[in-house]
């Protein structure tokens, strides 16, 4: 598949178009920004594997009937994916209490919540993604009802999903982040699951330690982000034999380049 001109540039991700007008090309940067682009930085690698990453979950809900844009990764840094219309809200799933919840509401960091909450941010960078009511959704026609129907249930199959999958291989899934894209099937309007799902976008705590293993390392300033991230890719059986080559190219890629400058 070719690779057209640039679509598009997010803080974490550049969209190219290709010559099929339905498809485009995602690819994922080594930038890593934090509290609305006002903490920014490169981490060597990062991209690479949330890639991978993304492109396990997303395949993995796909069996699961959770239909979304992926199409297939096609190297290191790159997936093909359907172009969508995404639906410009932020759906955050929440589990645990941490992060902004915690700020925002006085609830102790770590409270287990009885059910899974869902919070909706508005997808606007300039306003720094603020919390929205549903209602807002509505009343400023960000989405339909119907609409955010269909994406709350496959909110809860995701998250039901994601958690026990997680939960196998030693991790808990404390919060997430989920975008929705609108596209034709069929000459048929769907809502189906579009961006990344990946250690940026969600909160992965060790099940025995609560050892952070997320974008968390980079907010926090605890260091060691591609550790934790390849960590979370050898447990899903993302990184072994052949690909763990991918791993040690990424710490020779990275020593390559350092002392290049
Ligand atoms: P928060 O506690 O900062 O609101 O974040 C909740 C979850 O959403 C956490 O897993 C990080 C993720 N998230 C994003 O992926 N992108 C964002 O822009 C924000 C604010 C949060």
């Amino acid at each position: 598949m070719k690779k057209g001109k640039k679509l598009y540039e997010g803080k974490a991700k550049i969209i190219y178009a290709t010559q099929d007008k339905a498809l485009v090309i995602q690819y994922f940067k080594d930038d890593a920004t934090a509290f609305n682009n006002q903490k920014k930085s490169t981490i060597e690698g990062k991209g690479v594997l949330n890639n991978r990453i993304s492109e396990h979950i997303l395949s993995n809900l796909s069996q699961i009937g959770i239909k979304n844009h992926l199409v297939k990764r096609l190297n290191m840094r790159e997936q093909l994916i359907k172009l969508v219309e995404i639906v410009p809200i932020e759906f955050i799933i929440r589990n645990v209490a941490t992060g902004s919840i915690t700020k925002r509401l006085g609830i102790e960091d770590g409270t287990v919540l009885k059910e899974p909450l869902i919070e909706y941010c508005l997808k606007d960078d300039a306003l720094g993604d603020p919390l929205i009511a549903e209602e807002h959704i509505y009343t400023f026609d960000w989405a339909t009802k119907k609409e955010i129907e269909k994406i709350k249930k496959m909110i809860l199959r995701i998250n039901d999903f994601m958690v026990g999958m997680f939960r196998g291989i030693g991790i808990k899934l404390i919060d997430f982040k989920l975008e929705f894209g609108r596209i034709k099937i069929n000459g048929r309007n769907e809502v189906i699951l579009a961006d990344e799902i990946s250690p940026d976008t969600c909160r992965l705590w060790d099940s025995i330690t609560d050892k952070k293993l997320d974008k968390d390392r980079f907010r926090k300033d605890l260091g060691d982000l591609i550790p934790a991230y390849t960590e979370v890719a050898k447990r899903l059986g993302i990184l072994h034999e052949q690909s763990n080559i991918t791993a040690v190219n990424v710490t020779k890629l990275s020593s390559v380049k350092k002392k290049r400058k």
